[in-house]
């Protein structure tokens, strides 16, 4: 009898050990237990930048598609196994993202400098915090939270009920982001994320055939043309990170317009969803009620305020927390839970 009260007893200690509680989050939370952690993360993203800045697009998207769905807890990186098929990753809402490649290499160099004692939750948020700062050239910019514990759960299901679809209406949009306490002002902060990066004609596609009232007609008639030629090809979300070529043929005023470097995160969206020139219905959405249209003219008037606002909504996502009571670990590879 005794015997088996210990052996539980064991059993038990053993499981609180590699399943535990979130602690309070902080700035430089890894300064004891893994110097220089933040360094390791900054130089592989700025690498994987340097050779293609589509990965940091990738990132900032990963952030919002992580915390919006059980908080921020890596559950967005989780494979699909035999014993769970269904992870968030394989939710038809998440369609285009990227980047685990990367957040696998960043972990791997981690593990080697300490060993299970970084989460790929923090990494995830370490490394969309520079992906950002290295697209704006720093003028995004905030100190990370750290000390989050990576989930055990994931599962394609929430994924699709907890974010926005590009197809959503304003009210639907506001009350998406409320559930998660955002107000309509950072939901038009957040949207500005989509200066950067691309996405797939099946995710606008009823832009295609929207009034001249929603959409610049040139510009329909540029995203008609790129989608006519493949299945589901995959278009800029910035009109000024579009080929030279298609410009050229459909909206020459804008040639001069566009850029060199591309996915350069700045207020550039707000210009352009003023001009009806923007990808998701979700975007022209926010002209469609008083107060998120005042917003848009806001950060269209003002860059410097929306690096400053991005930066601190960023900060606010990065702040979700997992369901309560949920338990955690660190993982040892980002996509899989560890054996127990
Ligand atoms: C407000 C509601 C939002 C909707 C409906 C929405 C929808 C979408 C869609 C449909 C795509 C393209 C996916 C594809 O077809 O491949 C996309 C891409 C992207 N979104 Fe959003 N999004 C929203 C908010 C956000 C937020 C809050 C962020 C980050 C703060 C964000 C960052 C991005 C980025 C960076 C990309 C490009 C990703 C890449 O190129 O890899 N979005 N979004
Ligand atoms: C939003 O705020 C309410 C009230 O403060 C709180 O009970 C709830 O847990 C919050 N939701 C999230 C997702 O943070
Ligand atoms: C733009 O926003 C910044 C940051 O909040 C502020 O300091 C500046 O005065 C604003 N500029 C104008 C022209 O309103």
């Amino acid at each position: 009898m005794m015997r088996t009260v210990a052996a539980v007893a064991v059993a038990v200690l053993l499981a609180a050990a590699v399943a535990a509680e979130a602690s309070e989050l902080k700035v430089g939370y890894y300064d004891k237990s893994c110097r220089g952690v933040e360094n390791v993360v900054k130089w592989h993203v700025a690498r994987a930048i340097k050779a293609n800045r589509k990965s940091g697009a990738a990132l900032v998207r990963l952030i919002f598609h992580d915390c919006f769905v059980r908080g921020c807890d890596a559950s967005v990186l989780l494979d699909p196994t035999p014993e769970n098929p269904d992870t968030e990753k394989t939710a038809p809402i998440n369609i285009g993202l990227a980047a685990f490649d990367l957040l696998d290499d960043i972990k791997s160099a981690v593990e080697d400098r300490c060993p299970g004692v970084v989460s790929c939750a923090d990494i995830l948020i370490f490394a969309a915090r520079d992906a950002a700062s290295l697209l704006s050239n720093g003028h995004v910019h905030f100190d990370a939270l750290a000390g989050r514990l990576d989930g055990m759960h994931s599962h394609a299901a929430e994924a699709q009920q907890d974010l926005p679809d590009s197809t959503f209406t304003i009210a639907e949009l506001i009350q998406n982001f409320k559930r998660k306490n955002f107000t309509i002002e950072e939901l038009v902060i957040l949207s500005g994320a989509h200066a950067v990066g691309v996405g797939h004609c099946s995710s606008l596609r009823a832009r295609l055939t929207a009034p001249a009232d929603q959409i610049l007609p040139a510009y329909r008639g540029l995203l008609a043309g790129k989608c006519a030629k493949g299945p589901d090809p995959i278009v800029p979300n910035n009109i000024r990170d579009e080929d030279a070529g298609a410009v050229a043929a459909a909206i020459p005023g804008f040639l001069p317009k566009l850029r060199k470097v591309k996915d350069f995160l700045d207020n550039s969206y707000y210009h352009n969803n003023l001009a009806r020139i923007v990808t998701f219905n979700s975007d022209w959405q926010l002209l469609t009620e008083k107060e998120a249209r005042g917003h848009v003219h806001e950060y269209a008037d003002n860059g410097t305020l929306w690096d400053e606002d991005f930066s601190d909504s960023l900060v606010k996502l990065s702040k979700l927390p997992m369901p309560h009571g949920s338990k955690g670990e660190i993982r040892k590879m980002c996509r899989f839970v560890n054996h127990h």
